[in-house]
């Protein structure tokens, strides 16, 4: 895929739904009693993985119209007949692992090949100590689960990750008594919210630092509507664009700002971006709103240039390889630290967003777990392999608007793990 610079971006967008809204919709629409409908389920790729699993497992996924309906199969989920496909997603493995963690029935579970290089030891030893046995390639996939009775446990999360967190507490759901999570680093709680939606006995206690969640086992989800807003993380690349290109006014509708997921924007309006949130509602106990974008410079309140560290980190991890992109437009230098975890995403995003930075003439230095990245740095159009990160090819083609000269993104396709009509919704925006 071939981009060129751009003078302008104008117009205004709607954009696909949340991933991680979509992806537990589908899930606990599969576990609960009843037919759920899901308004405005992302079309994504990972999104369809977990429906393919579910599938598997016995679960009907219709369509009507722009609504995915929902239901769990009479008695339960069933043993699926063949190993459970989770492709580039890994929402769907850990997720999904806590439900099948509590089946009375053994389940294998793999997927593509940047998945067997994602680490699930974090799942397994919580799973574990509630009693499930779980087999993998050293602590990664393929997963070979033998679910069963399960018992509660507390647990302290080691690292911040709502994946994580909502594997555990979807055990809870099935096992005796309550399950407690301790988080001390705040990771989204879409989990928390939909899982009350549907009627699941949670609680969330704030002590000290800390968030205590806990959930009772052995209660019935009941089927619900579900709207989806759109997806924050796909709005970033139009929202950094935007406020990169000179000349550029857009408005992106209806777009979820739950807290634990409106980091960059928090970040960007505090130092100076022109974003406005407009019509901020209450959605299926999300918040939803409009944005307008314009485009600004950012400006950092003291002379040591922007640092982005925890616990700030958790709440726009995703959100990195744009900002990336962003730094190196800014006044100042940026200081990214503290996100070890962006080495054990889809791709390395350190060393991704490294290597496709000085593709295009920028400087920035690798850290163990971060970036520095100076401002005011010219881009050059250049050849960017993706390497199969739908993150990183979208953000390298925003990158690519403010370049001098055309740039190349190999693996754009990628971007269908997230968003399949990124380079479509791009191309309507551009003047
Ligand atoms: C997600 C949680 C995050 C995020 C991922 C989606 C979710 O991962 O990076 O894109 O839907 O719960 P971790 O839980 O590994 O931090």
């Amino acid at each position: 895929m071939k981009i060129q610079p751009a003078k302008s971006l104008r117009g205004t967008l709607n954009l696909p739904g949340d991933k991680s809204i979509s992806h537990r919709a589908a899930m606990f629409g599969g576990i609960a009693e009843g037919i759920t409908r899901v308004n405005g389920f992302a079309d994504s790729q990972d999104c369809q993985s977990t429906l393919d699993c579910l599938s598997m497992l016995g679960v009907e996924v219709k369509r009507e119209n722009d609504t995915l309906l929902v239901s769990g199969p009479q008695g339960g989920l069933k043993k699926p007949a063949r190993i459970l496909d989770v492709g580039n997603s890994g929402t769907t493995a850990r997720m999904l692992s806590g439900i099948l963690a509590g089946q009375p029935f053994m389940s294998e579970l793999t997927g593509d090949e940047s998945i067997q290089r994602r680490p699930m030891q974090r799942i397994i030893d919580p799973l574990t100590q509630m009693g499930a046995k779980i087999e993998s390639n050293q602590g990664r996939v393929p997963l070979k689960i033998s679910g069963g009775d399960l018992k509660p446990i507390t647990y302290r999360l080691p690292v911040a990750s709502a994946q994580v967190k909502s594997c555990i507490l979807l055990a809870g759901l099935l096992a005796d008594g309550w399950t407690t999570v301790i988080e001390s680093v705040p990771t989204r709680n879409h989990t928390e919210l939909m899982l009350k939606t549907f009627g699941a006995n949670l609680s969330v206690e704030s002590v000290g630092e800390e968030q205590h969640i806990k959930v009772s086992g052995k209660a019935a989800l009941h089927s619900q509507e579900i709207f989806v807003p759109g997806d924050v993380s796909s709005a970033a690349f139009f929202i950094c664009a935007a406020l990169m290109v000179p000349n550029s006014e857009i408005i992106l509708k209806n777009i979820g700002l739950n807290p634990t997921r409106t980091g960059l924007i928090d970040f960007l309006i505090q130092n100076g971006a022109a974003i406005e949130i407009l019509e901020k509602r209450n959605l299926n106990n999300e918040m939803v709103g409009d944005l307008r974008v314009r485009h600004s410079r950012l400006i950092a309140q003291t002379g040591e240039g922007f640092r982005i560290g925890s616990p700030l980190i958790a709440n726009l991890m995703d959100e990195i390889p744009i900002l990336a992109i962003l730094a190196t437009q800014s006044d100042s230098d940026f200081l990214i630290c503290d996100a070890t975890e962006l080495r054990h995403k889809e791709t390395d995003r350190i060393a991704t967003i490294v290597e496709g930075l000085r593709a295009m003439g920028a400087k920035v230095d690798e850290l163990p777990d971060g970036l520095i990245i100076p401002g005011k740095q010219t881009l050059t159009g250049a050849l960017i392999n993706s390497h199969g990160d739908h993150r990183i090819a979208m953000a390298f083609a925003i990158a690519a608007l403010v370049a001098d000269g055309p740039t190349e993104i190999i693996g754009a396709a990628s971007a269908a793990v997230s968003f399949p009509e990124f380079f479509n919704c791009l191309n309507r925006l551009v003047k």
